[in-house]
């Protein structure tokens, strides 16, 4: 159990007991908002510049007018790192559209003010069991809308999916759309045969990873075969390796999808070798 946090709601720092939300919020109503997700390693921020950036195209694909200052917001998770005492964890921050005071489907006036939200998470997120022993993954029809590049904070249909997945048991899902793998329910998803990685290719049918980025970049500089293009279950339950990838698990290995073992069962070389340049570069980046 955690103690009560100290957490950052427009512009205070309040105790998480205090912190609370109007029942017109938004956020709470149309799930109108989007959120990031930074990880916390050694006290430091990993690619804290990259969920910037991408938090600044989500509030802009959602038209959105909030001005997000990087320096500002770099020193409330720096702040809120240090008044909870984070070795380990995540930064989760969301902002949402705002309390209009009432229920409308049309947007409130631009000048409402939004709502935004931090708070800190501990989580052991190096040397974890996970990535000893990889994870079990179940496909379920991708049944989200069509703009998973925006990071809202519309969960449901990925949350349904976890659990749909832990009752069959299995640790997670990837979603499949027309035959074809999109993602996890949140983490990119990715195979290894014959020692070329195969990821999908970036639209708005799959969220723009940060940790993707990162890994593809580490591919390169091991001079891995990349091919970024969709793939079929078929091709994953044959595939000598299978992983994902996100913020808070950077790379995590797939030993089996839907039953089927993928190469013998343990966790893989490549994507083994990839967490760990990934982890390399970015603790030498981290702010
Ligand atoms: N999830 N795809 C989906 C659907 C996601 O929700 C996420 C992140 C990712 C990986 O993105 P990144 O590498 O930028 O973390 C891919 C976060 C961690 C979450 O919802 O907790």
């Amino acid at each position: 159990m955690q103690t009560m946090r100290t957490v950052y709601l427009n512009g205070e720092y309040v105790s998480e007991s205090e912190a609370t939300v109007s029942i017109f919020d938004r956020g709470f109503l149309f799930a109108d908002g989007v959120y990031e997700v930074t990880t916390v390693v050694d006290g430091k921020l990993i690619g804290f510049d990259g969920h910037c950036e991408r938090l600044k195209r989500s509030l802009g694909e959602l038209h959105m007018k909030v001005e997000i200052n990087r320096d500002e917001l770099l020193d409330i998770h720096r702040e809120l790192i240090r008044r909870n005492g984070i070795d380990q964890g995540m930064i989760y921050l969301q902002v949402t559209r705002g309390n209009p005071g009432d229920r409308d489907f049309a947007f409130p006036p631009e000048d409402t003010p939004p709502t935004m939200v931090l708070f800190t998470q501990h989580k052991q997120v190096v040397d974890t069991a996970i990535e000893k022993e990889g994870l079990k993954v179940v496909s379920v029809d991708d049944l989200r809308w069509g703009r998973r590049d925006i990071k809202t904070v519309q969960l449901l249909y990925p949350s349904l999916a976890k659990m749909e997945a832990k009752a069959k048991g299995a640790d997670d899902a990837w979603m499949v759309q027309d035959g074809f793998v999109t993602e996890g329910t949140s983490n990119n998803a990715y195979i290894v045969k014959d020692g070329k990685i195969v990821t999908r290719n970036l639209s708005n049918d799959i969220l723009h990873g940060i940790t993707r980025k990162s890994v593809l970049t580490c591919a390169e500089l091991l001079q891995m075969d990349v091919e970024e293009r969709p793939f079929t279950l078929e091709e994953a339950y044959v595939a000598d390796e299978a992983f994902a990838t996100s913020a808070s698990g950077f790379t995590n290995p797939i030993i089996e999808i839907d039953g089927h073992t993928i190469g013998n069962g343990k966790p893989g070389p490549v994507g083994d070798r990839l967490r760990a340049l990934y982890l390399e570069e970015n603790m030498k980046a981290a702010l």
